[in-house]
């Protein structure tokens, strides 16, 4: 119940029929009439009901210090005075207690609705690591929550490149340039003004995104138009709500909403919740965007391993690189998240990262290898797997790099597995590897062409080659170089 409250009001929250019965205890209690008046000292209760009186013995009623209003006894009754300050003071109790009672349950009413957001933002969110997901779920949940002719949610420039959030991750902020830490882009936008809004982009080093930033706290404002600091919208604004994105107390982005559809202002309840909300979720951003970082890192880190092997053979250079873009391309086909699809990219982009150990003369040797020779080069899917073992992240990938040159017919190496008990994330690396290893010069050959490699690989359907996953590849190999 809101501040300033009168004793009608009081009287609506605590039940009038309790109210009655409470002044009917106090006459038998008594043995007098009893009176209950407004502040303004008018009629509101008697009892016996409908009596008249006309000189009374008042108490005022308090609540939080306030006069809200009065119990009166009539002089003809003629009562002690301390009878009526115990009434007035029993009153007074009631009427806190009714009103604690009632913002209590105010209050538990508010935590429970912000608890329902989190937990319905929580469920929709799982454990992602992905900065568009997280803020695609925020904008609609703020929408949701608020309907407005639009919803943005902008982040900090210097977060959402991917160098600089490699930078960001081994703690070498300040090699970011100051002006692209002011700096935010929408991320998201939803509503009327989508189009435009996914467009612009705020400096925080002025107008209103700065008051909130350096408050630390959301900014609403009911008249854009009267406002100096407003600046930089691309589309209509009147009414207008900032709540910054913060994180160990600094600020990573914002919420924006603009005028509400029922045309009321953004209300503190409101304000409040999405606060909580985008609390909540700053922390979530940024642990995708730390976890971008870290995949950004690792996938560099993958390929400079795989370049500097194929470093020493100039007819394999940037093979592993090749085969990674291929078996991409077959998993997306297949319709498989992009989450699944970055695996494969890794572990395609690592499968023969167990050459590390194979001599160079052999690797570069020109003619047939011995079988001595032979036996060497076939250990590396066995020393590739192991070297990926290593590394707890990237455990699941060692079986599928371990089981990259087993043929579907169970003659291949090293454990001659056939058909679907090869993973099935090796098959598709075995078709992308005889593709790339096809179309690419050999110091014994020249590259086949696209069309000669197909053919190749399309007699080798069930004997080395998956014939189902082949179909997938078949669909996508025209967008291949
Ligand atoms: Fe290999």
């Amino acid at each position: 119940m809101k501040e300033g409250v009168q004793m009608p009001e009081i009287i609506d929250l605590l039940d009038k029929s309790r109210i009655k019965e409470l002044l009917r205890q106090f006459s038998d209690a008594f043995g007098t009439s009893v009176i209950l008046l407004d502040k303004n000292e008018d009629l509101l209760f008697t009892f016996p009901e409908n009596m008249h009186h006309t000189d009374l013995m008042k108490e005022p009623v308090y609540l939080r210090d306030s006069i809200v209003g009065y119990v009166g006894i009539p002089k003809a009754d003629n009562p002690p005075r301390s009878s009526l300050c115990f009434i007035g003071r029993n009153m007074t109790e009631i009427i806190g207690m009714g009103f604690e009672v009632d913002s209590l349950s105010g209050e538990v009413a508010k935590n429970y609705e912000e608890l329902s957001l989190l937990r319905s933002l929580s469920t929709r969110l799982g454990a992602a690591l992905n900065v568009d997901k997280i803020c695609n779920e925020l904008a609609d949940e703020v929408m949701n929550f608020c309907p407005s002719k639009n919803v943005s949610i902008l982040l900090r420039s210097d977060m959402l490149a991917d160098t600089l959030s490699t930078s960001y991750i081994v703690g070498s902020k300040n090699l970011v340039p100051e002006s692209r830490k002011t700096m935010l882009f929408t991320k998201v936008a939803l509503g009327a003004y989508s189009s435009s809004a996914s467009m612009m982009s705020l400096s925080t080093d002025r107008g209103l995104l700065k008051h909130a930033f350096d408050k630390k706290e959301p900014l609403t404002v009911c008249d854009v138009s009267a406002d100096e600091r407003f600046e930089g919208f691309t589309y209509p604004v009147s009414r207008l709500l900032i709540v910054p994105l913060i994180v160990e107390d600094s600020f990573i982005g914002a919420i924006v909403a603009t005028d509400k559809l029922d045309g009321e202002e953004f209300f503190s309840t409101e304000i409040k919740l999405l606060f909580s909300i985008a609390s909540y979720c700053a922390i979530s951003i940024k642990k995708a965007l730390l976890y971008d970082g870290i995949r950004s890192l690792l996938f560099s880190t993958a390929e400079a391993f795989s370049l500097t092997i194929e470093a020493k053979d100039v007819y394999t250079y940037g093979h592993s690189k090749r085969v990674s873009d291929i078996a991409a391309e077959i998993f997306k086909e297949l319709g498989l998240p992009p989450e699944i699809i970055n695996w494969i990219r890794l572990a395609a982009l690592l499968h023969d990262i167990g050459k590390i150990g194979t001599p160079e003369n052999i690797l570069n040797k020109k003619g047939r290898l011995d079988i001595h020779e032979m036996d060497m080069v076939k250990q590396h899917p066995l020393s590739g797997a192991k070297m990926i073992e290593q590394i707890p992240m990237l455990r699941d990938l060692s079986q599928w790099i371990l089981h990259h040159h087993e043929r579907y017919d169970g003659s291949g190496y090293p454990s001659r597995l056939s058909g679907d008990s090869i993973p099935m994330p090796s098959r598709v690396i075995a078709i992308a590897d005889v593709f790339d290893a096809l179309t690419s010069d050999r110091s014994y050959r020249k590259a086949y062409t696209k069309g000669e490699a197909l053919k190749i690989m399309r007699e080798s359907l069930g004997k080395e080659l998956d014939p189902v996953l082949f179909g997938y590849f078949e669909k996508i190999v025209s967008l291949l170089p």
